[in-house]
C-alpha cells in the first residue's frame, strides 16, 4: 500500500483537529483510497500540548531544518497562520521538494504568487482549500466541477464572525458591540476582532476566489472593502420592514466593464438563498455561463470542518500525479491587461434626518434626481420633539459615484436634512 507521511506546522484549533482526523481515519483511508497516511512530524513550540494530543516525543519538532531533512515526510501542512514565520516555513517545505497544504488565507492572498512559483520550481503540490471558507468545498468546486463554466459572478458569506454579529442584530436588536461581546464570549470573535469585522478576512478570501474564477489574478489591494463596525441596529429593523436582511457580501463579477470586486455590508432580499444564512454558517452562490446558480453551505471555520477541507487536499494531493496550477500568470499585481471597475452599480438604502417641514421630501429628491437617481421606496416615520424625521429611501440601481455626490450635497446644504446611513442593495 502506497505510504505517506505528512508533517503539520502548528497545533492550534485547526492543526489539532487536522491531527485529529488523520490519526482517527487512518484506517478508514487505507480501506476507501488505498493510502497510509501517517502523521509522521509536528513543529510545535508547546511540546505539553502535542503529547497530550497523543503525538510521540520523536515525532515532535521545533525546527522547520528537521520537518524538511525528514524523509519520511512528503507532504506539509501549514496551520500557523499570520506570514511570518509562516512564509519561511513554506517556501524551505518546497524548496525541500515537499508538498504543501495551507489554511493561511493571508499568506496565500499576499505572496500566494511565490508560493507557486517554488512549488512549480521543485515539481511540487500546493494545496490551499482550506483558505477560503473553512469546510464548504469552494476552491476545488471552481478548479475541478465548474471549470466548463464562464464565472460571471459569485457572492457570498465567507466570514461567519460577522455574520454571527448580524444575526444577533437582526434578530435580537441588540447593538453592534453586544453582538460583538457575545460574539467574542462564544469564541467566534478574537479579543481584537479588526481582521473579521472590518472585512480584512473577507478581503483576502474573495481575492483567492475571484483569481480562480476569472482566470486572473485579483490582488486584494483592487476590493473595495468595508466593514460592520458603523451598522446600526435600527437600519437592520428598518431592512427587515422593507422585505432585506442585511449581509456582510463579499461580491464579485466579472463584467463587460472589467471585474468588480467588493466586501461590504448589503442589503438582499429576504427570499434570496443567502438571506437564509445565519449566525457562524457561509455560503457562496456562484454563477456560470452553463450551470446558472449554484449555492455551497457550510461552516466556514472551526477545527474539524477546516480539516475537512485540509485533508481532502492531503489526500487529493496524494492519490494525483500531477500538479496543477494557475490557469493564469500567478503574479504580485493584477495583469495590466485587467480593468477593474471602480464606479460600480447598485441600489441603495439611504436613512436621513430631515426637518419635518414643507418641502423637505421634495429638495430631498431634487438633489437625488439631479445625480441621476431614482427612488424606488420610500418611508416616512412620524414627527419627532426635536422636529426631525427619520426618512428611509430605496433607490433604483444607480452608480456609486451619484450616490457619494448627492450624499455630500444633502449634507452640505443647508441642514433641511443630512444622511445617517447609507447600505447598498443587492
Ligand atoms: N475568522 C474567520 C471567520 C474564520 O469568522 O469566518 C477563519 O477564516
Amino acid at each position: 500500500m502506497k505510504k505517506v507521511g505528512v508533517a503539520i506546522l502548528g497545533l492550534g484549533v485547526v492543526g489539532g483537529g487536522t491531527y485529529k482526523t488523520l490519526t482517527e481515519h487512518r484506517e478508514f483511508y487505507k480501506q476507501i483510497h488505498g493510502i497510509d497516511i501517517a502523521v509522521e512530524s509536528v513543529l510545535e513550540r508547546n511540546v505539553e500540548r502535542a503529547l497530550s494530543l497523543g503525538i510521540e516525543k520523536s515525532k515532535i519538532t521545533q525546527s522547520i531544518d528537521d520537518v524538511c531533512a525528514n524523509s519520511e515526510v512528503n507532504i506539509v501542512v501549514e496551520v500557523l497562520g499570520g506570514i511570518e514565520p509562516a512564509k519561511t516555513f513554506v517556501l524551505a517545505a518546497l524548496n525541500s521538494g515537499k508538498s504543501v497544504v495551507t489554511s493561511n488565507k493571508e499568506l496565500y492572498c499576499k505572496y500566494g504568487h511565490e508560493l507557486e512559483k517554488a512549488a512549480k520550481l521543485n515539481g511540487c503540490g500546493l494545496y490551499y482549500e482550506a483558505t477560503c471558507v473553512g469546510g464548504v468545498p469552494i476552491i476545488r468546486t471552481l478548479l475541478d466541477n465548474l471549470q466548463g463554466n464562464k464565472i460571471n459572478s459569485l457572492m457570498g458569506i465567507i466570514n461567519g464572525t460577522t455574520n454571527y454579529i448580524l444575526t444577533k442584530m437582526t434578530d435580537c436588536g441588540v447593538s453592534y458591540n453586544e453582538a460583538l461581546k457575545e460574539a467574542q464570549s462564544l469564541g467566534y470573535a478574537e479579543a481584537n476582532p479588526t481582521a473579521d469585522v472590518e472585512g480584512f478576512d473577507a478581503v483576502y478570501k474573495l481575492s483567492i476566489l475571484s483569481s480562480i474564477s476569472f482566470h486572473t489574478k485579483v490582488p486584494y489591494t483592487k476590493i473595495h472593502r468595508e466593514g460592520i463596525t458603523k451598522i446600526d441596529a435600527v437600519d437592520l429593523q428598518y431592512g427587515k420592514r422593507l422585505g432585506y436582511v442585511l449581509k456582510l457580501l463579499a461580491i464579485g463579477k466579472n463584467t463587460a466593464d472589467g471585474i468588480e470586486v467588493r466586501v461590504h455590508p448589503a442589503f438582499i432580499k429576504s427570499a434570496h438563498p443567502l438571506a437564509g444564512v445565519n449566525d457562524s454558517y457561509n455560503a457562496v452562490y456562484i454563477s456560470g455561463d452553463c450551470v446558472e446558480n449554484v449555492m455551497l453551505y457550510g461552516r466556514g471555520a472551526g477545527a474539524l470542518p477546516t480539516a475537512s477541507a485540509i485533508v481532502g487536499d492531503v489526500i487529493y494531493c496524494a492519490t494525483h500525479n500531477n500538479f496543477n496550477y494557475s490557469t493564469f500568470e500567478n503574479t504580485e499585481n493584477a495583469d495590466p491587461a485587467t480593468k477593474f471597475v471602480t464606479d460600480f452599480k447598485s441600489a441603495y438604502y439611504i436613512r436621513l434626518k430631515a426637518q419635518d417641514k414643507a418641502g423637505v421630501l421634495s429638495k430631498v429628491t431634487s438633489v437625488l434626481s439631479k445625480h441621476n437617481i431614482s427612488v424606488a421606496q420610500v418611508i416616512q416615520e412620524n414627527g419627532r420633539s426635536d422636529g426631525a424625521v427619520p426618512i428611509i429611501l430605496v433607490t433604483h440601481e444607480t452608480y456609486e459615484n451619484n450616490v457619494q455626490n448627492a450624499v455630500a450635497e444633502i449634507n452640505s446644504d443647508g441642514g433641511f436634512a443630512s444622511v445617517s446611513a447609507v447600505i447598498r442593495v443587492c
